[in-house]
């Protein structure tokens, strides 16, 4: 299997991520934080380890900040409906995925949203957020790279704004954690989101946020924390205050391990390897007539996801024959992103995505392009209905 799906979850993972959660289960598989055992003690070690690696890789100055959640969408709702109250505005863009605009769509009217619309490439132009603002915005809520068409925001320049203003900027890096430096305070973000399971190397299950010194989020779960268990009431200290009830400690080991692998390798080294590819792609793609990419024109502005579509074939049926066929794994339909596709105009049409890792070859490009070379001239309907969740 070529496995170009590495935008809905990473795959293959570093085989120690394999091996950490392979000891954690056999080994050491007791309750963090909650006994005063060795096993357990243990495994608080390992979890305070995991906190302190991802706390260095984003520069977060207190490793209680960083919070473990399910995944990115877990960490997003937390941050938005945890800021957010009633009769606040905020500002976002066109190109968010459903784990932004479904949270606010389900604030609806008790909150106002507006949507600065991104240019057909997705691209976001910074002045057009600050036209946006009113007396009333609480925050800013911006995807730092788009799951659909990959392209980067000026997450830095939006940060100033947001600063300036004097609102929350809540940052969705779900593509981008660890690919592209994310540095909390020089880019004034106080709510970073992402998942544990792409960019970071861990497994499905895991995510994180980051709740910056400004910020006091509503509880969003109330429960066991293994502290302060003779007060009714949910703790105040971090991690504490947004943690209850026993951790996914397999998960968040392997998460730690997954991070330790981003910082050794580096994520320079990981980027130039995946744009690598991207442009390899690109260029490839560029020569086989019918085919239409979407975002920006090279893999400059862009993190490894690549959107296309091929001409007079049905997009659902490219992502099932390249699957049946050439053993090809990609996402083909909407990506869970339906106001990033209502940007491109391709809402109907849908895309058929290939998002790359650290782990594939330039030769598995070559075969991808080769076979959507045969593709274009093949019938394809037989996968028009195939199994899709767009
Ligand atoms: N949000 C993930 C994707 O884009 C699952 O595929």
């Amino acid at each position: 299997m070529i496995y170009f799906d590495n935008a809905a979850t990473t795959w293959p993972k570093p085989p120690e991520v394999l091996e950490t959660m392979h000891y954690c289960l056999e080994v050491v598989g007791a309750n963090p934080g909650r006994s005063g055992h060795k096993m357990s003690l243990v495994a608080s070690k390992i979890i305070e380890d995991a906190r302190q690696s991802i706390a260095d890789l984003f520069n977060i100055s207190d490793y209680n900040r960083v919070i473990f959640t399910l995944n990115a969408t877990d960490a997003l709702n937390m941050a938005i409906k945890g800021s957010l109250r009633v009769g606040d505005h905020v500002v976002t863009s066109s190109m968010e995925h459903n784990s932004v605009t479904r949270p606010l769509n389900g604030l609806w009217g008790k909150i106002s949203v507006t949507k600065v619309r991104c240019a057909s490439d997705g691209t976001l132009d910074p002045d057009q957020v600050k036209k946006a603002m009113r007396y009333n915005t609480r925050a800013i809520i911006l995807t730092h790279a788009s799951n659909v068409t990959g392209t980067v925001m000026p997450i830095r320049e939006i940060g100033e704004i947001a600063r300036q203003a004097g609102v929350i900027f809540i940052v969705d890096a779900a593509q981008t954690a660890g690919l592209l430096d994310i540095n909390v305070a020089e880019m004034n973000i106080d709510l970073l989101a992402m998942p544990g399971h792409k960019g970071l190397m861990g497994p499905p299950g895991t995510g994180i946020l980051y709740v910056g010194e400004r910020i006091i989020l509503k509880n969003w779960r109330e429960g066991g924390t293994g502290s302060n268990s003779a007060v009714p009431g949910q703790p105040d200290i971090l991690p504490e205050k947004y943690e209850s009830g026993t951790s996914n400690f397999m998960g968040i080991a392997g998460l730690g391990t997954g991070v330790k692998f981003v910082r050794h390798t580096g994520q320079s080294k990981i980027l130039e390897h995946e744009l690598a590819l991207v442009n390899k792609f690109l260029e490839g793609a560029r020569r086989i007539p019918g085919i239409k990419i979407f975002g920006p024109p090279d893999g400059a502005s862009r993190v490894p996801v690549v959107s296309f579509q091929l001409r007079d074939k049905d997009t659902i049926a490219v992502g099932g024959a390249l699957d049946q066929w050439y053993n090809i794994a990609c996402r083909a339909g909407l990506h869970c992103s339906p106001d990033a596709h209502r940007t491109l105009g391709t809402l109907n049409s849908m895309l058929v995505r290939f998002s790359f890792s650290y782990f594939n070859k330039p030769d598995e490009v070559d075969f991808a392009l080769q076979c959507l070379r045969e593709l274009k001239d093949r019938n394809i309907n037989q996968f028009s209905s195939s199994g899709c969740n767009n």
